[in-house]
């Protein structure tokens, strides 16, 4: 790669990730720094977002950066016929960093490989979503006081969630036990098993969402089923509402468990969780904020003292 672009989690070794978690921190204790003072920065959003494209521009507002881009694709000449290459080929023009969702697995990689500016994979298809993994990792830390040796419990959409295949890779440096709780039709993809086996990384799959797994669990990663993904609507219909977390499911939990989220979330944790002092989907969240911060500098060699 020509420059410091983040595609995928596997960009990051163990130590980048401790060197990132380390920079997240000093962020979260002060997060107006004025370090992007000059640099321009795009998000090109080919895709819908709510929390990755503004904490991603909150990260640079409060750097003192500057921000171009687009949230929707339609406005701008692709719709036209215009290529990913020329258009990552223009904004080379203007910005000094390219923050970038696509429907298409793989277009971030692509976009990397033709680019001068570093590109920050914002999610690309079902594939990666690595600056999502890094603020998930920052939270498991955050609310556990370690990465290491904890049980990770994933529930819904394990195949379409991109945020799930990036957490299985971030997280198997810190030797976790997974358990992946989806219907058959929503399996995790045999290529992150076949990572597992590898690796000696211990998983169990479930179809029922039973309080035996809760109750062993450190982190319950609930996801949404990605409705975007289906080809057949029908399909998404007989799982949409497969797995619903409700408060009372958490009674005999460990005090230490917390429940995770990327958000946005439809009906797979019901509001009677939110006032839990489990729940931590909305401190998740607000924990993008200086992620995000972390990697742009990190991308662009910026040092904070
Ligand atoms: N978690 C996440 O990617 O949320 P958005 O789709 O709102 O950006």
């Amino acid at each position: 790669m020509s420059n410091k672009s983040l595609v995928s989690i596997t960009d990051y070794s163990k130590e980048d990730i401790l060197r990132i978690l380390n920079l997240t921190k000093k962020f979260d204790e002060n997060p107006n720094r004025r370090l992007l003072e000059g640099k321009v920065c795009a998000t090109l959003f080919f895709e819908p977002s709510t929390r990755t494209r503004l904490s991603f521009e909150t990260a640079v507002n409060r750097l003192g950066g500057r921000i171009i881009g687009f949230t929707d694709a339609a406005t701008t000449s692709s719709s036209k016929g215009e290529t990913l290459k020329d258009t990552i080929l223009m904004v080379n023009n203007y910005a000094d960093i390219i923050i970038m969702r696509h429907h298409l697995e793989g277009a971030a990689r692509y976009a990397s490989e033709v680019s001068s500016v570093p590109i920050i994979n914002a999610g690309d298809g079902a594939n990666q979503h690595p600056t999502q993994t890094m603020l998930d990792i920052y939270s498991i830390y955050k609310t556990q006081g370690t990465l290491e040796n904890l049980t990770i419990t994933m529930v819904g959409d394990l195949k379409y969630g991109r945020t799930v295949h990036s957490l299985i890779i971030g997280m198997s440096h810190f030797n976790p036990t997974f358990h992946f709780v989806a219907p058959e039709e929503l399996r995790v993809p045999d290529t992150y098993k076949k990572f597992c086996d590898e690796r000696g990384i211990k998983y169990e799959e479930h179809i029922n969402f039973s309080p035996d797994v809760i109750n062993k669990t450190d982190i319950l990663y609930m996801t949404r089923v990605q409705r975007e993904r289906f080809t057949d609507l029908m399909e998404y219909e007989k799982v949409k509402n497969v797995y619903i977390l409700k408060k009372s499911m958490l009674d005999g939990s460990k005090d230490n468990l917390r429940v995770l989220h990327p958000l946005p979330r439809v009906n797979e944790i019901d509001q009677d969780v939110d006032d839990s002092p489990k729940a931590y989907y909305f401190e998740q969240a607000k924990n993008g904020m200086f992620t995000r911060e972390a990697v742009i500098c990190d991308a662009l060699n910026i040092h904070i003292d």
